[in-house]
């Protein structure tokens, strides 16, 4: 049975594993390019969080709320999280692995910055390694700029990638073909592009340089789409 991987836009994504659904960085209030509002949502098991920044906890709080959804973040954000009434919480550090019932995640290390929505601190930013039981390696980088240890996070043998291509907040096109190079994923979708003027990028570009510089396949969508994949 396969896994149904749904773009929100910039960094958000729905992942339907069939038993599960697991939202990462649910940012649909306040982003130009959603494609749906949070009251669309119709089902969040777990919720996986990046960092701390608005633009990635999003409607976090009030998807837990209306659906009970267990939310993982590095422990300041999901300190932070339950602060706001949530309950389940989970909250692995960077370099350690949380169990769930749908798999594991390890929190990657991720080069960036991370403070909560009202300025308090985020702790460290994340790149989220997600194994679904039985089914596919997914990688999220969350946040970052480009660094050669993805080279060991490749190790995992990644299905899937999702990476930044928006440049200015995040490495750029160019840098992410390396990363691409480095974490050696089946396939790889970019995001956090396209938001905001300053992260306008061209996916189409992007992902002919996908094809012809590396051996991962490009999965471009549109805010919304879905993508199915067998595993
Ligand atoms: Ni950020
Ligand atoms: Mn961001």
């Amino acid at each position: 049975m396969g896994t149904k991987v749904t773009w929100l836009g910039h960094s958000g994504f729905v992942i339907e594993t069939g038993a599960h659904t697991i939202l990462i960085d649910p940012f649909l209030t306040g982003n130009p390019v959603a494609p749906m509002t949070a009251d669309d949502i119709s089902k969040a098991d777990f919720i996986l969080l990046s960092h701390g920044h608005g633009d990635h906890v999003g409607d976090t709080v009030a998807l837990a709320l209306e659906f009970g959804a267990t939310v993982l973040g590095n422990p300041e954000v999901s300190n932070w999280i339950q602060a706001q009434g949530v309950e389940k919480v989970a909250t692995p550090n960077t370099g350690g692995t949380a169990k769930l019932d749908f798999g594991t995640v390890k929190m990657t290390l991720a080069f960036h910055s991370s403070s909560m929505p009202d300025g308090s601190y985020g702790g460290s930013p994340n790149g989220l390694l997600i194994k679904l039981n039985g089914g596919l390696t997914i990688y999220h980088a969350g946040d970052t700029a480009l660094f050669s240890d993805m080279q060991l996070i490749g190790e995992a043998g990644i299905d899937v990638a999702m990476v930044p291509i928006g440049d200015y907040f995040t490495m750029g096109p160019g840098d992410s073909i390396r990363a691409i190079n480095w974490l050696k994923p089946g396939f790889v979708l970019p995001m956090h592009y396209n938001t905001f003027p300053v992260m306008v990028q061209d996916a189409a570009s992007w992902a002919n340089r996908v094809t012809s510089e590396t051996d991962a396949q490009s999965v471009v969508m549109d805010p919304g789409n879905s993508h199915e994949f067998a595993k």
